[in-house]
């Protein structure tokens, strides 16, 4: 592919659970997009859960892999002290998650690079507030996804509902990454040969356990773009 020319390339990085590989499979795919020399940048709308320096290690993860700098309260408009449901740390901290300053945000970072790589939390139907949650922010985004399945037992039925929920909102699944985050998972050619037969848009890749995200860089394929 002509990088000259580059296919749309912005996605919504969406995951069967919390804690399944998104923020691993979201810098893998920010490194690939590196070494075809795109311009990317890694964006975490809403985060919950500092460190002692006040610092979410999925947003330092995104900035570090990203080759585009960006201002932090862009690339992570929303954070949050404790590692709870967000619409539950919004509550607590009187800072209720406005969807339109999030997309003004990835608005700016979009006129910075030639991509942006949106990581989601938790799953696809985390709240954000009252009204929204993380399927409402990807619609309003209007990005195609990219599923990460975390490959352990009961992945099957956690992948095909979030399939569901995407297609009902009418959202496109450009493809879903298989995660292995259970090197052990009894019968896995298996359950990957039955999602690959459920899943209605391609495997990108199979993402070994115990990789780093180099090496997951070299496993996963990039929607729109040929190897
Ligand atoms: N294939 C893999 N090889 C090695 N480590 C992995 C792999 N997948 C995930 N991990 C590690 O597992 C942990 C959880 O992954 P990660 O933080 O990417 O999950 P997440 O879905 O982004 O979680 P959250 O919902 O909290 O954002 C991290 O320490 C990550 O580095
Ligand atoms: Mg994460």
């Amino acid at each position: 592919m002509n990088v000259k020319n580059p296919p749309s390339s912005s996605w919504f990085i969406a995951g069967t659970d919390t804690e399944i590989g998104k923020t691993f499979s979201a810098t893998a795919l920010i490194l690939a997009l590196k070494n075809r020399g795109i311009k990317v940048i890694g964006m975490k709308p809403v985060a919950a859960g500092t460190d002692s320096d006040g610092k979410n290690s999925d947003v330092e993860s995104l900035i570090s892999a990203s080759n585009v700098k960006a201002p932090r309260e862009l690339v992570n408009p929303y954070l949050f002290r404790p590692a709870i449901a967000p619409h539950i740390a919004a509550a607590e901290t009187g800072r209720p998650i406005e969807i339109p300053r999030i997309i003004e945000a990835f608005n700016t970072l979009r006129a910075m690079a030639d991509a942006v790589v949106v990581e989601g939390v938790g799953g696809f139907h985390v709240p954000l507030g009252p009204n929204t949650d993380t399927s409402g922010l990807a619609l309003q985004l209007g990005l195609p996804i990219i599923l990460i399945v975390g490959m352990r037992l009961g992945c099957i039925n956690h992948a095909l509902l979030t399939q569901h929920a995407i297609l009902a909102h009418g959202l496109t699944l450009s493809g879903w990454i298989a995660n292995r985050i259970d090197p052990g998972m009894p019968r896995f050619e298996e359950n990957l040969d039955t999602l690959k037969e459920r899943f209605s848009a391609p495997l990108l890749g199979v993402i070994p356990a115990h990789a780093t995200p180099e090496i997951a860089a070299g496993k996963i394929q990039i929607p729109g773009y040929r190897d």
